[in-house]
């Protein structure tokens, strides 16, 4: 047993992800549209300098009976066109606030289904981005794409285009859990899509989705082992999220029994303790990369950050601007989120100005509590004494500002989650499945606050 049960029972309760601190459900509509811009000037005189781009392209051929992504199903191509024509804009009104001093350290293509557009498409936009920015050496350009779209050219063009990560979302290799929940198959099979990758030095990662229909430990055991014969450089393995008050569309799942909350652990553990006997490193909890990977290697020096694109090294680690329906920026003092609606982002970006939905503005203070929360979710590590110096407060002003409650500290060392060592905190083996718990007692809104979470595990 890897996940202690009685634990499971208390701490799965309804936590923050912490894909960002405030979470996105603070952020506010109510916003002067001249702060937000000013955040975006003055992110020129943050940390991190690097710049990240994330690029949202929403459309999808055809729509998965369990996405929880922000997606448009169409076969539209004038609509398509039209939208990578406001990515250009968008991406020129950028560089008229950036810095030409930064470089841009990574760019994220996500979706929705970025492998639908077109190599001429991508290449644009590509193109837009070498004219018009600086580069560190060896950037990260990574793209998650649907296999079924993929063809040996398209990966050759995306070679030429110096992508260096490909994500492919695999979910299952069972079909018939792939058809239950209406995925399109690969034309290619997922070995070979990852050997012809890596021959040509591009790293790739799969993504599994484990609670969907007709799951079983003995059949999702199956395609676990046949991911680790594959060998991929990294794994990404997501807990089905059903949420369909928010995504009605999963509604159509219920008609079978989805694995409920114990089965869900039961195939969680069987996949963990797979990949790791399988020398995985596991990254956070729903992630995994070979050992040599950079990935492991940050977590291992303690130099491992993350953003909403999921975990990178502080190399690459930039502040982020999203371009894109739904896309979120987030630099050091702010987070802006673009409109989700297709027709508002078009008027927007042809009037020449940004189309922030949404934004958060983070005080001195919640900067601090970012950087404890990051840490523990990352690193899961944190020590006060590297706080102290890095936003100069003192520990008492530390205590203060996270309104840390040093019982409840106490209770996860008695519980066996954490170590205390050298003026800080440490994640043991055991708490690594309750980092989210652990984290949540460092954030003072979640003392005070009403709002809904996802339940911890
Ligand atoms: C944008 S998609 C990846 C690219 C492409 N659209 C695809 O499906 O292959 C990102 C990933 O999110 C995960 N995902 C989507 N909906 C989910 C849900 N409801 N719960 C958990 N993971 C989900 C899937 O693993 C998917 O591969
Ligand atoms: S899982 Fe991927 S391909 Fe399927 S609908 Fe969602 S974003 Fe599109």
């Amino acid at each position: 047993m890897l996940i202690d049960k009685d634990l499971l029972k208390k701490y799965n309760v309804p936590t923050p992800r912490y894909t960002s601190y405030p979470p996105a459900n603070f952020f506010t509509g109510k916003f002067q549209y001249f702060e937000a811009v000013k955040s975006i000037d003055d992110s020129n005189n943050q940390q991190p300098e690097n710049i990240s781009f994330y690029l949202h392209i929403p459309f999808c051929s055809q729509l998965c009976s369990y996405c929880g992504c922000n997606t448009h199903i169409t076969h539209d191509k004038n609509l398509i066109q039209n939208y990578v024509d406001d990515l250009k804009q968008e991406i020129l009104l950028y560089k008229n606030h950036l810095s030409p001093n930064r470089k841009i350290s990574q760019i994220h293509w996500g979706g929705g289904t970025p492998d639908y557009l077109s190599i001429g498409q991508i290449k644009n936009l590509m193109q837009l981005f070498f004219d018009n920015f600086e580069f560190i050496d060896n950037p990260e350009i990574a793209m998650e794409c649907h296999p079924a779209h993929l063809t040996y050219e398209y990966m050759d063009e995306l070679a030429g285009m110096k992508f260096n990560r490909i994500s492919l979302g695999v979910q299952d290799f069972e079909v018939k859990v792939l058809n239950a929940v209406h995925r399109a198959l690969p034309n290619i099979e997922i070995n070979e899509i990852v050997k012809y990758l890596q021959s040509k030095s591009i790293p790739v990662n799969l993504d599994f989705v484990y609670g969907l229909p007709l799951q079983t430990v003995e059949s999702f055991s199956k395609t676990i082992d046949k991911a680790i014969a594959i060998s991929p450089d990294r794994i990404a393995l997501f807990s089905y999220a059903h949420v369909p008050w928010v995504k009605p569309h999963q509604k159509i799942l219920e008609k079978y029994a989805l694995p409920e909350a114990g089965l869900k652990t039961e195939i969680f553990e069987m996949a963990f303790s797979k990949f790791t006997d399988n020398k995985y490193v596991s990254i956070g909890l729903d992630h995994f990369a070979k050992p040599n990977d950079e990935l492991a290697i940050a977590l291992k020096e303690k130099n491992l950050s993350r953003n909403f694109q999921g975990y990178c090294t502080r190399q690459t680690t930039g502040q982020v601007y999203a371009l894109g329906v739904s896309g979120i920026s987030q630099m050091n003092s702010a987070f802006l989120q673009n409109t989700k609606d297709l027709k508002t982002y078009s008027r927007k970006i042809s009037e020449g100005i940004f189309p922030f939905e949404k934004v958060y503005f983070l005080n001195e203070n919640e900067k601090i509590i970012s950087h404890i929360i990051t840490e523990i979710m990352t690193n899961r590590y944190v020590s006060s004494r590297q706080i102290q110096s890095l936003f100069n407060v003192s520990f008492y002003e530390i205590v203060a500002i996270t309104r840390l409650d040093f019982s409840k500290l106490q209770e996860f060392k008695d519980e066996g989650l954490i170590e205390f060592s050298n003026f800080g905190i440490t994640v043991t083996h055991k708490g690594m499945f309750f980092l989210r718990n652990i984290a949540a007692v460092f954030d003072p809104l979640m003392q005070q606050s009403g709002k809904k979470f996802s339940k911890a595990l």
